[in-house]
């Protein structure tokens, strides 16, 4: 039996994606924010879940247009995404330098050394206590780095390769094992019964 305990909700939802936001301001200049309070659905077309708080520039910039980039932050990112995770409504970064990209489909701006971009178009918006917003971006486009574009998604995204940073409140993390693919149950039975017949 393990033991556990109960705790209140709270900040506990591990692990979560790290993206970093791209919207236009009014004025043509790019925003960039880190997101990670996000989920993906997929029915027939891939969507994508972004909850924004009150005081985000990026909100009212998805408010007024209904379009946004998500970036994904490798590790080489992280220190960029934590610190636009700070800067608040501001559209130039003095102290970090880093390239902008373009969307190829929609015109919104894109984390340029990220290896994996999605830019989106929103279809639903929905009003969330406490003054949240959750917005569900279509899919429109996705962009991969050269050396990642050999992924197919039916042989599996190569995550590895994609060196994805993840989230726990409040820390980041990095991930290093590949455990084998999605409906490789069966193999795994087999393999524990190899080593002991008795295995259910
Ligand atoms: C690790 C991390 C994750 C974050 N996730 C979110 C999020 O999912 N939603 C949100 O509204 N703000 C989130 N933030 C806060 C925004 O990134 C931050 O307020 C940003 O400066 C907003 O910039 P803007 O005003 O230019 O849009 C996060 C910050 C960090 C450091």
């Amino acid at each position: 039996m393990m033991i556990k305990k109960s705790f209140a909700p709270g900040r506990f939802f591990c692990p979560l994606p790290l993206y970093i936001i791209g919207t236009n301001n009014e004025n043509g200049t790019p925003n960039f924010a880190t997101v990670t309070w996000m989920a993906s659905n997929w029915n027939g077309k891939p969507h994508i879940m972004v909850g924004l708080g009150a005081a985000r520039q990026a909100r009212h910039n998805v408010m007024r247009d209904g379009v946004f980039s998500l970036s994904l932050v490798s590790k080489d990112l992280v220190w960029l995404a934590d610190h636009l995770g700070s800067a608040i409504g501001h559209d130039i970064y003095p102290d970090v330098e880093y390239a902008i990209g373009f969307g190829d489909e929609i015109q919104v701006p894109t984390i340029e050394d990220s290896p994996m971009v999605f830019e989106c178009r929103v279809s639903r918006t929905f009003d969330m206590d406490g003054d949240a917003k959750a917005f569900i971006g279509d899919i429109e486009n996705i962009q991969l780095a050269a050396d990642v574009q050999d992924m197919h998604p039916r042989e599996g995204l190569d995550l590895l390769a994609l060196d994805p940073v993840l989230f726990a409140p409040d820390r980041y993390y990095g991930i290093g094992e590949d455990l084998g693919p999605c409906d490789g149950w069966s193999d795994h039975i087999e393999e524990l019964r190899k080593l002991d017949p008795r295995h259910p």
